[in-house]
């Protein structure tokens, strides 16, 4: 494979808030980028903040690792990580446009928060902006947030999509690496995933960052399954 260096880029300079101001400097991170994913890059570097950008580099980074693990396309999911995040820096007026063209519920509170909102919108930048078809690749994004009805195409294509942005190596959250990693790499996708919502939801509450009712019943079905034990249920039976 052809790869391409991207440069490394400055920090925003923002003070930021939320999960932004988390998202590390990545001075020291130098990412490959493969030629065929060029087009996206350069869409990409220009509308998201630099740290945003990097991070995205970072989630593309985990989701090419991941992909000979779990069965996934080699140039899909690196794709999906990259994009995840295309909506992530509209201002919430354009996010809830989008919501209402692409008829995403906005019915609870949370669903009008752009912590939610972005996961439907970036799969709507991403198909109608970027020009990235593959449905897998548009409902991981779409659903990253928590948000969507039905079963998805597949499970374990949304959470390694959930775990990479969770994990990618720009982030600082050393307990969640710690408690999580071992399990993604071993395979272990549906206790990797109780386990990071254990982690997630006490984490949003306790710095006041808004949670959706989709987590709490997400972790609900997952703590059924994967409390203290090890089910062994195929992947695209995990709750998502
Ligand atoms: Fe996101
Ligand atoms: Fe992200």
């Amino acid at each position: 494979m052809e790869y391409a260096s991207i440069p490394l880029l400055p920090e925003s300079g923002e003070g930021g808030g939320g999960i932004r101001a988390r998202v590390r400097a990545f001075s020291l991170v130098l990412y490959n980028v493969p030629m065929n994913m060029e087009p996206y890059t350069t869409f990409l570097s220009q509308r998201l903040t630099p740290a945003r950008y990097q991070h995205s580099l970072g989630v593309m980074q985990v989701m090419e690792a991941l992909a000979p693990l779990y069965g996934l396309d080699p140039d899909s999911a690196p794709l999906a990580g990259l994009a995840h995040d295309a909506a992530k820096e509209l201002p919430l007026e354009q996010m809830l446009a989008i919501a209402q063209e692409i008829r995403t519920p906005l019915d609870h509170p949370s669903d009008r928060e752009p912590l939610f909102l972005h996961g439907p919108c970036s799969a709507y930048v991403a198909r109608f902006e970027m020009g990235i078809e593959d449905p897998l690749v548009l409902e991981a994004i779409a659903r990253h947030t928590y948000l969507g009805d039905g079963r998805p195409r597949s499970t374990a294509f949304c959470w390694c999509l959930r775990l990479a942005d969770m994990l990618e190596p720009g982030r600082d959250w050393h307990v969640l690496r710690q408690r999580v990693q071992p399990l993604v790499f071993d395979r272990r996708l549906g206790e990797a995933a109780h386990e990071m919502m254990e982690w997630l939801l006490p984490f949003l509450v306790e710095h006041g960052i808004p949670t959706h009712p989709a987590q709490y019943e997400l972790q609900r079905k997952l703590t059924l399954l994967f409390a203290g034990k090890t089910t062994p249920i195929p992947d695209d039976q995990i709750p998502v």
